[in-house]
Order: structure tokens, then sequence, then C-alpha cells
């Protein structure tokens, strides 16, 4: 399995070894070791089993070049991602509550100074609608994902997805034919 855009923790990796995959993470600012490679996953080729990619779609541009690129990596594709479009003023001034009561959280300190800080990424609808023209959809499952950033809570917020897909059978492998 290839997990794309692991972070500087190795993502679920270790996770995925430990449950007996072969698998391996890149991100340019992978962290060192046999599992990982520090590039950007467009200079990675070859067939995997599946690609695993946590919060980095609603990064990617150009959006349809980039998932066109994994669906070429792999038949199956697994995302956990956020609808930060869908944080409405009631969730935002319950998270900017709960995040000014938690001094340890690693979460911003209000979700306008986030908003600020991460222009131009794309929403779950453009998002989606990018995979479901690379891929034939298998999940969409809406859970709570205000934990992420602020620790062990019961969030009201339904804005994290967990989304897979299979590819289309038009989406072209970039392993070479035999
Ligand atoms: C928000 S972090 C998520 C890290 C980790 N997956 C997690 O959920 O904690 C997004 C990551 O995507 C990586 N990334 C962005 N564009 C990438 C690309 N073209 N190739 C590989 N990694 C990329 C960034 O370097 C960053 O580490």
């Amino acid at each position: 399995m290839l997990e794309v855009g692991c972070g500087d923790e190795g993502g679920v990796v270790a996770a995925l070894v430990a449950a007996g995959y072969d698998a391996t993470g890149v991100d340019p600012r992978a962290p060192a070791g046999d599992r990982f490679r520090q590039v950007d996953f467009r200079e990675v080729d070859g067939e995997y089993d599946a690609v695993v990619a946590g919060r980095v779609i609603h990064h990617l541009v150009p959006l349809d070049d980039a998932v066109e690129k994994l669906a070429s990596l792999a038949p199956v594709l697994i995302v956990n991602e956020f609808a930060w479009d869908l944080i409405d003023a009631t969730l935002q001034e319950w998270y900017d509550a709960e995040r000014a009561s938690r001094p340890g959280a690693t979460g911003p300190p209000t979700v306008e100074q986030w908003r600020r800080r991460h222009p131009g990424l794309h929403p779950h609808d453009i998002l989606l609608t990018a995979l479901r023209a690379h891929y034939d959809e298998r999940t969409l499952e809406w859970l709570p994902y205000f934990q992420h950033w602020l620790g062990d809570v019961e969030s009201p917020d339904r804005i994290g997805y967990q989304w897979a897909g299979t590819r289309t059978s038009t989406t072209r492998s970039s392993a070479p034919s035999r």
C-alpha cells in the first residue's frame, strides 16, 4: 500500500505494517526510514494495491491531474478528509470556545486564524466531484472531525469524512504494460 502525504510523523504507515500490509509513505516531509520516501507523490511510479491519503487531497493543485495520478498508482483509493467549508457560524463558535478552554490542544487558536492561513483549499463538493470522475464511489461516511484539533472531545460536528473508491475502467495505470 502507498500512503500519499504521510506527513512528518509517518501517517498510518506503521499501523498498516503492524496489520500485516507492505506499506510505504511518501511526502516531502516524510520521516527517515526504509518505509518512507521524501518525495512528491507525482514522482512515484508503479502499481500498488491501494493508495491511502489523509487530509492531503484538499491541498493538491491542479486537482484533477492529481487525482488522475493517484488513480494511476492503484485501483483502490482510501481517503480521510474534512469539509472545512461546512464549518458554519455555530460550529465555529463552538470550536473557538472549546479551544480557548484547552490551552494544550494542537488545533488552531480560532477557525478564523486557520482560514487565513489556508487559502485556496478545495471545498468538499469540488473534491468529491474530482474523485468521482476517476473512481466509482464505494463508501462515503461523515464523522466528527474536531477531535483532531482538540483531543479527546465529543464534538457536534460531522465535517470529517472517509471515502473509498475503485478506479473506473477508463483510467489507465502508470505501471508498464506487459
Ligand atoms: C495536513 S498534512 C496531513 C498529514 C497526515 N496525512 C495526517 O493526516 O496527519 C498534509 C500533508 O500532505 C503533504 N503533501 C502535500 N502535497 C503533497 C504532494 N504533492 N506529495 C506528497 N505529499 C504532499 C504535505 O507535505 C503534508 O505533510
